[in-house]
């Protein structure tokens, strides 16, 4: 399948000649920083969205129930259903919500003297962001450790009215994470598919019993599951294969 690389196209502008082609040095320092600052965050949002199906399996029903009727059982779900999934989209909004991979933010310096309700912030100061306590606020999302999508949802669609935790999760101001429409578009991308063929339940202990999905998030900046005990099950045959077509085309 062709499918487009941002780094096999720099390196080929490059190879060809093209005269608006960056130095090398500079294509390395993109590349580098692209992936440095996707692959653990959006990894990480994975493996919450997963804990979240194992944690809450009604809520998984529900977006199969819409994957079900919008894509059908002879496809996978691809960009041209985002419109409909409007409950995959919330699991999206919800999983940057609960938990947020960086939740005390990246420090930013104040650039100039500042005043917040009543407090002198002085130029130079550093300033950490709590995205974790924002997007925990019960003002604006109740009951706020429940893992609920349908705070999203308003007479069937996304409700304006809800702040929309990518607001919060990918920082403030000039530093703004730029990679935020990739990141929601890729996890919209990986809900709408594996929900689509796959059951996620928690993993089973040597009893045989059921592991705790509830895990802890690690410390530092980048903030992950500690583990990840769940297990995907195909949801039937006609699944099955349609994930072994998609590996060949
Ligand atoms: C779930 C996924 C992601 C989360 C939660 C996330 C979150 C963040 C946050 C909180 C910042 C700091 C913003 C600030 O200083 O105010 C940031 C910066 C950044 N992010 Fe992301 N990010 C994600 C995915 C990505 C992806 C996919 C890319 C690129 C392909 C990316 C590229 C960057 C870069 C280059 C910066 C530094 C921007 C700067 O300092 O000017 N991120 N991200």
């Amino acid at each position: 399948m062709d499918v487009p690389s941002v780094a096999q196209s720099i390196v080929h502008k490059t190879q060809s000649g093209d005269q608006g082609a960056l130095p090398e040095e500079l294509h390395r320092a993109v590349l580098a920083v692209a992936y440095g600052a996707a692959s653990d965050t959006s990894t990480g949002s994975t493996e919450f969205f997963l804990l979240a199906m194992a944690k809450y399996p009604e809520i998984q029903r529900k977006a199969q129930e819409e994957l079900e009727a919008y894509v059908g059982p002879n496809r996978l779900p691809d960009f041209s259903d985002y419109g409909n999934l409007v409950y995959c989209r919330a699991i999206v909004k919800e999983t940057f919500r609960w938990r947020p991979v960086i939740p005390y933010g990246v420090i930013h310096r104040v650039m100039c003297d500042d005043e917040y309700e009543g407090l002198f912030i002085p130029k130079g100061a550093t300033v950490v962001f709590n995205s974790w306590g924002m997007l925990h606020n019960p003002e604006d999302y109740p009951r706020p450790e429940e893992f609920y999508p349908d705070r999203f949802i308003k007479d069937g669609k996304l409700d304006p009215n809800v702040r929309d935790p990518s607001t919060i999760a990918f920082g403030f101001g000039r530093r703004i994470c730029p990679g935020r429409h990739l990141a929601d578009a890729s996890l919209f991308l990986t809900v709408a598919s594996v929900l689509h063929v796959f059951n996620v339940e928690p993993a089973t202990g040597p009893d045989g019993e059921p592991l705790s999905v509830d895990v802890k998030m690690t410390d530092g900046m980048i903030s992950l599951p500690e583990s990840l005990p769940c297990v995907l099950r195909v949801r039937s045959k006609q699944a099955e294969s349609l994930i072994y077509k998609s590996n060949i085309e």
